[in-house]
Parts: C-alpha cells; sequence; structure tokens
C-alpha cells in the first residue's frame, strides 16, 4: 500500500475511454469487499457503482462535477449513517478502495464538495449521508487548463510542514525529523484532504500516538455533516497501511485524551 500512497493524487482529467470489462468487474467486487470492512469505529458502509454508459460528460453534467471532472466514464460512491465516528469510517473505507485503484492505475478523485447529492437520492436512507463520491477511469497524463487552475487554487501540490503537524508529548515540541515513527506519519504527511488543509495532528508519547482533528473554522458549512471527520479517517487508514507493510503489532483504541485547545481528541494508536 505505501507504493499506492506514494503514487496517488486526484485525477480530475480522465481519456474518453469506458472501463473495460475485467477493470469494471475488480471495481465492483472490490466495493463488495469493502462493505464488509469496518472502519475504526466499527462502522459498515454501502458503496454504489454508477457508469455513465458513454455519456461522458453529459452524465457529469447531471452529477453535477461537471468543469471539475472531464470525460469520467464512471463513478463510485458510498452510503453511510450520519454521525460524526461513522463520516470518519467512512474516510477510512473509501480511501482503501482510492489506493486499491491506485494500484491498478486507475485515476480517481475524492469529491466531498462539488457534486450534487440530489443525483443519488435514492442510495439515501433514513439518517445517512453520501460523504463522497469519486470519479474512475484512465488517467489523462496532461493536467486540463481547468485542473490546473483548481490545483493552483487550492494550493494541491503543497503540504503543511511536518513540525505543524506531528508532535512528540504535547504540542509544544514538533516532532525531530529521525524520529522511529517518522516513516509512517510521513504516509500521513501524502494524504489528500479536503482543499487540502491536513487538518490532522499527532502526538506521540512514547509507543502511543493519539491522532487528534485540528478543524478549519468555518470550514464546508454547506455540507450536512463534518467534511474534516473525512481526513481524519483517511489519516488513520494510510497509517495503519504503514505499519501492516512493516508487520507491525499495534491496536487502534480511544484512551479518552483531553482536548487541547482548537484540537479534538479522536483516536489512538497503540504499538508493540
Ligand atoms: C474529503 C475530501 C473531499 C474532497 N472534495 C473535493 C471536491 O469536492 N472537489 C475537488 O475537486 N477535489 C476534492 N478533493 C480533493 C482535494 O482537493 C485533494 O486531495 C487535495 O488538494 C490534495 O491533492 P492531491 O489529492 O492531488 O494530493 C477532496 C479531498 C478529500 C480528502
Amino acid at each position: 500500500m505505501n507504493e499506492a500512497i506514494k503514487l496517488r493524487r486526484s485525477v480530475r482529467t480522465y481519456l474518453k475511454k469506458p472501463l473495460n470489462k475485467k477493470e469494471e468487474e475488480m471495481l465492483k467486487n472490490l466495493l463488495a469487499e469493502t462493505e464488509i470492512m469496518k472502519g475504526p469505529f466499527g462502522n459498515h458502509a454501502r458503496f454504489f457503482y454508477y457508469s455513465t454508459n458513454k455519456a461522458f460528460d453529459d452524465e457529469a453534467k447531471r452529477i453535477g462535477t461537471y468543469g471539475f471532472v472531464k470525460n469520467a466514464p464512471a463513478f463510485f460512491g458510498g452510503v453511510i449513517k450520519n454521525t460524526f465516528e461513522a463520516i470518519i469510517d467512512f474516510g477510512y473505507l473509501f480511501e482503501h478502495i482510492i489506493l486499491e485503484l491506485t494500484k491498478h492505475e486507475l485515476g480517481t478523485v475524492w469529491l466531498g464538495g462539488t457534486f450534487s447529492r440530489s443525483a443519488f437520492e435514492s442510495e439515501v436512507g433514513e439518517n445517512e449521508v453520501i460523504p463522497a463520491i469519486s470519479p474512475v477511469g484512465y488517467p489523462e497524463e496532461k493536467l486540463s487548463l481547468m485542473e490546473k487552475a483548481i490545483r493552483l487554487t487550492i494550493k494541491a501540490d503543497r503540504r503543511k510542514p511536518i513540525e505543524e503537524l506531528f508532535f512528540v508529548n504535547d504540542f509544544l515540541h514538533p516532532i525531530p525529523e529521525n524520529h522511529r515513527y517518522m516513516k509512517y506519519l510521513e504516509l500521513v504527511h501524502l494524504a489528500p484532504s479536503a482543499s487540502n488543509k491536513q487538518p490532522w495532528r499527532v502526538i506521540v508519547q512514547d509507543n502511543k500516538l493519539h491522532f487528534y482533528l485540528e478543524r478549519t473554522p468555518n470550514y464546508a458549512q454547506l455540507v450536512p455533516f463534518v467534511m474534516q471527520a473525512l481526513d481524519i479517517g483517511i489519516g488513520i487508514y494510510h497509517f495503519e497501511a504503514g505499519l501492516i507493510e512493516d508487520k507491525k503489532n499495534y491496536m487502534i483504541t480511544n484512551l479518552f485524551m483531553p482536548n487541547i485547545e482548537n484540537k479534538e481528541y479522536i483516536i489512538s494508536f497503540i504499538l508493540e
């Protein structure tokens, strides 16, 4: 997975080419397998697949991604109950799908804001929400002008410096570069986040790592759930993927750490 984490980028421009049968099957199986998985808070999600049936951008218009996403042959999305913890789990589960597709060299992009939720209304039950969808297809290597403009506006290629994100013992002491867990935290650093806000914060205390969310004030208030909870789930998934690749023993658990100023405690990893 580490390789996929390093290769992934948001793809908003696709070749005008339907998915071949084999890849379509692979994706449907992947969605079904991910429905069996649980996020760190124990929630399941349901996923759906949607082919544009060669209508490409005509369908993109209906889904409301037109202008942001070009030539996508298909989309997938998911549904989960609308609680803060379930949205974190959705982030975790959906990123699993995104990274598996990256391994197959298929392009994707998390869409939490720039699509019309009503286009998929029939998928959603009571107290449920579609936190995100993604197009899926063969990436066009050359970025369109629109895509370049989007990346520039959200500073997609700029990550915050490590010392603003990861700390030792408290939020006053940034983590040294040669820290033994840096390798795993770097995978969190590479994670996608809504508008590239990077709201994950981590405190390392001996063999424990506490994950916090620093919410961006007034961010994404028009969506009916906490958008940045998705980012936290994604960060947790990336961190865990690094541990799994190195065959580390660990557990994910709530240690009830206090919130610190504007940082909201989420969950901890305990490493062996
Ligand atoms: C939860 C979430 C929601 C996102 N929503 C959108 C969106 O609505 N529209 C869009 O164009 N990009 C969206 N993105 C993509 C981010 O802008 C992108 O991940 C970020 O700028 C970093 O760029 P990268 O993915 O190429 O590393 C979203 C990403 C995440 C994680």
